[in-house]
């Protein structure tokens, strides 16, 4: 929307002033639009996107200052408590709540593309026993586009619709099915009438050897972080989609994309990263040493800090309740690991190293014990932060696609690499 704003940049040598329209969104700061300067024969330079919009959007707002995140206008917070992660999945995708029909038909149409196809198994097995389940989620989510030919047509909106419901649908077999595959587990099956995330604790921990009772309060911790982690607008895994998305590559393979940067330690990898630090502490006493070595910046204290948050990461308070409730349920307060990690959070709040870089503790700290708390295995939570992002990932591919409007995004840069120079035959060298 643009507004009568307008920006006039000056320069020091005589050239024209240029000006530039100021848009404005329904929420949040001003964005200068700069698509004109292209014409100036410069570019602008900001690595990191500190200070880039990359695209338009309506389906996520985040104010890092007030620590507040919406959900196509809808509080995190309410949602966390009110709704629960399907109904959250149909709001990101199509922009309103559904009514009971329109949730009863979603669900249906989730569920019936809930199996994978028998050859998609054989992939699993090509992988190595002990490859990480990230590595096993980038190549076959990435090969679910070699099995749906029929609907790959990016400018049918029917065919991204039945794409966006097999993400949802697939991804949590295919995360299950990598962690049974790495245990030796035979592959498990999903078994409507669970809610999604009671199906995803099936399909992990059940056997065929007897009936596998899930925990109702360990289903709705993993609803929540499931809820929690949906979507988080133009982060870097989201960014990567958009990005393989504009060149018209088709969705699984941009989903596939996003998997393998959400892997990285500083995005997804940080609550595998939590637990492993917790793990190299070892106990309460080597707390302080290693705080020294945060300060000397020798490492980074996990599960900590955030690119947008710098107040407090709203879903941090909600997973910090929601960890007190497993950790009770389990009877698990007084656990070594667990104790560590309230000992560590506690110290971390009150020290002014961190309270002067506003750094708080953001989801992945607690979602991290929370996840360690039921049982799921430390290499097993970014492919959980994948499976719950894919209906955001997917949801902003759709966006982007149905915007009449999209380029193939293709960043600039600032050369500082070698002056033209002549190739020097190797035995001159
Ligand atoms: N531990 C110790 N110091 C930190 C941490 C941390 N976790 N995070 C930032 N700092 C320090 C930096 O060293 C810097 O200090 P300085 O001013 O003395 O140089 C200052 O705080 C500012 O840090 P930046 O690097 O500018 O912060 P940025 O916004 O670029 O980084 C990031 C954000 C990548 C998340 C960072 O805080 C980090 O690596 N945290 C740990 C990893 C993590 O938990 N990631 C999860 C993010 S949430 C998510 O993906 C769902």
């Amino acid at each position: 929307m643009e507004n009568n704003r307008k920006v006039t940049l000056t320069y020091n040598d005589g050239k024209d002033n240029l000006e530039m329209p100021v848009l404005k969104g329904t929420l949040g700061p001003d964005v200068v639009d700069i698509r004109s300067f292209s014409k100036t024969g410069m570019f602008t330079f900001d690595p990191g996107f500190l200070a880039t919009a990359s695209c338009e959007s309506q389906i996520t707002f985040i104010d890092g200052d007030l620590g507040q995140l919406y959900y196509r206008g809808y509080p995190i917070e309410q949602l966390a408590e009110k709704s629960d992660y399907l109904e959250v999945c149909y709001l990101l995708l199509n922009g309103e709540l559904p009514t009971a029909e329109e949730r009863k038909v979603f669900e249906r149409g989730i569920m019936r593309h809930n199996m994978l196809h028998d050859q998609l198994m054989s992939l699993f097995k090509g992988f190595r026993r002990d490859a990480h389940p990230m590595a096993v989620m980038v190549g076959v989510v990435g090969a679910l586009s070699a099995f749906y030919h029929d609907s790959l047509d990016i400018n049918n909106p029917e065919h991204r619709k039945i794409s966006a419901h097999r993400l949802i649908a697939k991804l949590p077999n295919i995360a299950a099915q990598a962690y049974r595959y790495n245990k030796g587990l035979p592959f498990s099956y999903p078994k409507n009438g669970l809610t999604y995330a009671e199906n995803f604790l099936h399909m992990m921990f059940s056997t065929p050897c007897e009936e596998y009772k899930v925990n109702k309060t360990l289903a709705l911790a993993l609803d929540r972080i499931f809820t929690l982690h949906a979507d988080h607008e133009q982060n870097a895994s989201t960014s990567t989609v958009r990005l393989a998305g504009s060149s018209g590559a088709n969705p699984f393979a941009c989903i596939a994309a996003g998997i393998a940067c959400l892997w990285g330690p500083s995005h997804g990898g940080a609550n595998e990263a939590v637990l492993k630090m917790l793990d190299e502490i070892g106990s309460v006493e080597n707390v302080p040493a290693f705080m020294e070595g945060v300060k000397n910046k020798t490492h980074k204290l996990m599960g900590f800090g955030h690119r947008v948050y710098k107040n407090m990461d709203p879903r941090a308070a909600i997973m910090k309740e929601t960890c007190d409730e497993v950790l009770s349920e389990l009877g698990l307060h007084n656990d070594p690991k667990f104790k560590l990690a309230m000992a560590l959070e506690k110290i971390a709040l009150e020290d002014p190293y961190f309270i002067e870089r506003k750094l708080y503790p953001n989801v992945d700290f607690y979602s991290g014990i929370v996840l360690s708390a039921i049982g799921i295995p430390v290499s097993m939570f970014t492919p959980i932060f994948a499976l719950a992002r894919t209906v955001g990932w997917i949801s902003h591919w759709a966006e982007m696609i149905a915007d009449p409007t999209m380029k193939i995004g293709r960043p600039r840069q600032l050369y500082t690499g070698a002056q033209r120079r002549d190739y020097i035959p190797q035995e001159q060298r």
